[in-house]
């Protein structure tokens, strides 16, 4: 299978196979693909789409302190992991072809983009949301699957995909974590051995909020404090936020009901680790 570098190819290929009676799917990423990128893939293929696996490593969502040039890449090694998971297409095409000029267009979601993980990365949004709109209008899916692992992200491409009609049916796949519950990301790579061996305290603290949850307890504040409480014993972990909300809109919830969500961002030195979860009233029986 070979690798999609310009766009007039990936356009060409996905209207031969439209032609040919099928749906179509994007997986937008920025590569160094892990075991979360390939349950997109493979959520995609069983959902019987032909897939479209975009990897690119987009300039416009790093802030001008952050780390785009030390992002990891391998391109090589990531076709191999996404054509065994299924993907059907590769599209890497190089800055130059995405941004041959500045780009003076952006799209932007308001009020959702400005806090939680917008509030440390200003303008991260922005990038995020005008790269996912050329790869839609590169790729015109039908279907384009995203983690929930960054929630955040998930709940502003939904908004603006209802907000200006785009016609793809937005799928958010549940996040993939190590077995000692640390998410999986590409990031993870970047934390030494003692900061690798804290890090599942952000999944320890989730857990926590949702044990007292299932307890009956509705009051953010306390569930917070808790959470707090459990990140002071890791003394490699500096906590950025850690905020309750709701689902869709991202509001904060100070009484509990349903629909919440428990998100948390902490630095381990340099490396900065996202993840969340939906507060369900009910324990999960794995039925
Ligand atoms: P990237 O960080 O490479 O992530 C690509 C997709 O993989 C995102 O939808 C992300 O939520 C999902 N993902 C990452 N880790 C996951 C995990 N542990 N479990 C489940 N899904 C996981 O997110 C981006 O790239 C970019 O912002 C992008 C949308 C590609 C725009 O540039």
């Amino acid at each position: 299978m070979s690798v999609i570098r310009t766009i007039a190819e990936v356009r060409n290929k996905v209207k031969k196979n439209r032609a040919l009676g099928q749906s179509i799917a994007l997986v937008p990423t920025m590569g160094y693909l892990h075991q979360g990128h390939l349950q997109l893939i493979k959520s995609a293929k069983r959902d019987g789409h032909y897939t479209v696996v975009s990897i690119f490593v987009n300039p416009l969502q790093f802030g001008p302190k952050e780390d785009f040039a030390s992002y990891p890449r391998d391109l090589e090694r990531d076709v191999k992991l996404a054509v065994d998971a299924g993907a059907d297409v590769i599209f890497a095409p190089e800055v130059q072809e995405m941004y041959p000029i500045p780009c003076l267009t952006g799209v932007e979601v308001q009020q959702l983009g400005n806090w939680l993980c917008g509030k440390s990365r200003p303008g991260h949004f922005n990038g995020v949301c005008t790269v996912v709109s050329k790869l839609f209008n590169i790729v015109q899916p039908d279907w384009a699957y995203f983690g929930e692992k960054d929630a955040q992200q998930l709940a502003i491409i939904r908004k603006m995909v209802f907000d200006l009609n785009y016609p793809v049916e937005v799928v958010g796949v549940p996040i993939v974590r190590e077995e000692d519950g640390l998410a999986r990301s590409s990031r993870n790579i970047f934390l030494n051995q003692s900061e690798r061996e804290q890090a599942p305290v952000l999944w320890r603290a989730l857990q926590i909020a949702q044990g007292m949850y299932f307890q009956g307890e509705r009051e953010s504040a306390e569930i917070k404090n808790a959470m707090l409480t459990e990140f002071g014993k890791s003394s490699l972990a500096k906590v950025d936020y850690i905020e309750i909300v709701d689902t869709i809109n991202l509001q904060p919830i100070t009484q509990l009901g349903s629909k919440a969500l428990v998100a948390v961002a902490v630095r381990f030195g340099q490396t900065r680790l996202i993840d969340n979860l939906t507060l369900v009233e009910e324990k999960c029986t794995g039925q």
